[in-house]
């Protein structure tokens, strides 16, 4: 693994070794057993847009393994201000030891890599969010035991998380669901390689897809960047709701999964939210995990 740039790049093999030191890690780490094996390591971590999550969690992972990262504002950096992203990359690499970017486009994050020479990696793009689905499939396995051949269905908006959601599930050999408004299809490119690939189905009745799933996943309506089409988004959104009567349709004893954050109302009810809140915050504790475990692989040469 030289970056983390899509989950389209890694094969089955290196999700499945991430998910590995991944679980070993959290293991350990609620065993007492440190590693520093990232002293003197610094990872800078670029945002373009908000944060809880990916940035408390790749902070604290970077400390945990002995490194330190820095918060980098993009509104503070000269990048900010025009500097081209292949300069950034060019200077960046001098200094650090990778980079972490949460941005709009994924041409962005493609090219640090492109003009860098450190690892690069994607903590999303309006594309993509891999670092989510590697926690996600984490989850999921650490729930259910195994990936293979579980069906996982999406409610709601084709977007980052549907893209990442679609190559995760693909390429661990699970079954993948997606109810989605028209016109808020994932994207487009993706669907046709699961296709060819793999298991997937698109539609927009929500019972249809939910039926049978093992797993049901939803993200908001309006992501970052989408604040203008909110209103537009509530009303085309309506009714594609992850709740207690969704949940009938799914197998007994089907999770929960939600990226966060959630709004409670919209794209998930209150009462879901609390019935599956052990799940979805162990989810959100695997960030640390599944991101240390990538921090390790790429800035070791481990699977170089
Ligand atoms: N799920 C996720 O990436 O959360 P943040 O936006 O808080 O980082
Ligand atoms: N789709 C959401 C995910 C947030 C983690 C967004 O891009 O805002």
């Amino acid at each position: 693994m030289e970056h983390l740039l899509k989950l389209s790049d890694l094969s089955a093999k290196e999700i499945n070794d991430v998910l590995n030191l991944a679980d070993q890690l959290k293991y350990e780490s609620k065993h007492g057993i440190a590693h520093k094996k990232l002293k003197g390591k610094t990872l800078g971590m670029i945002f373009q847009k908000s944060s809880t999550r990916t940035r408390v969690s790749f902070e604290a992972g970077m400390y945990q393994l002995g490194g330190q990262a820095l918060f980098l504002n993009s509104g503070d950096l000269q990048l900010g201000r025009g500097e081209p992203i292949s300069d950034t990359a060019r200077v960046l690499s001098r200094y650090l030891d990778a980079v972490m970017i949460r941005t709009f486009k994924q041409s962005d994050v493609e090219d640090l890599a492109r003009f860098g020479t450190i690892p690069i990696i994607n903590g999303l793009t309006d594309y993509a969010h891999p670092c989510q689905v590697l926690a996600d499939l984490m989850t999921i396995r650490e729930q259910k035991g195994s990936l293979k051949n579980l069906k996982l269905c999406y409610v709601g908006d084709g977007n980052n998380m549907a893209n990442s959601l679609i190559v995760g599930c693909v390429k661990m050999g699970m079954r993948i669901s997606l109810a989605c408004p028209k016109g808020y299809y994932p994207d487009e490119k993706l669907v046709e390689w699961a296709g060819r690939e793999g298991n997937i189905e698109i539609t927009q009745e929500l019972f249809k897809a939910a039926a049978d799933a093992d797993a049901v996943y939803t993200d908001v309506w309006a992501s970052m960047g989408q604040e203008g089409e909110a209103e537009t988004r509530k009303k085309a959104f309506k009714g594609y709701q992850v709740d207690r009567k969704l949940m009938e349709y799914a197998k007994s004893g089907a999770i929960v999964l939600h990226c966060l954050p959630a709004h409670r109302g919209e794209e998930i009810s209150a009462e879901i939210m609390d019935d599956y809140a052990p799940v979805i915050f162990e989810e959100a504790e695997n960030r640390l995990h599944a991101q240390k475990a990538i921090l390790i692989k790429l800035l070791t040469g481990v699977d170089k």
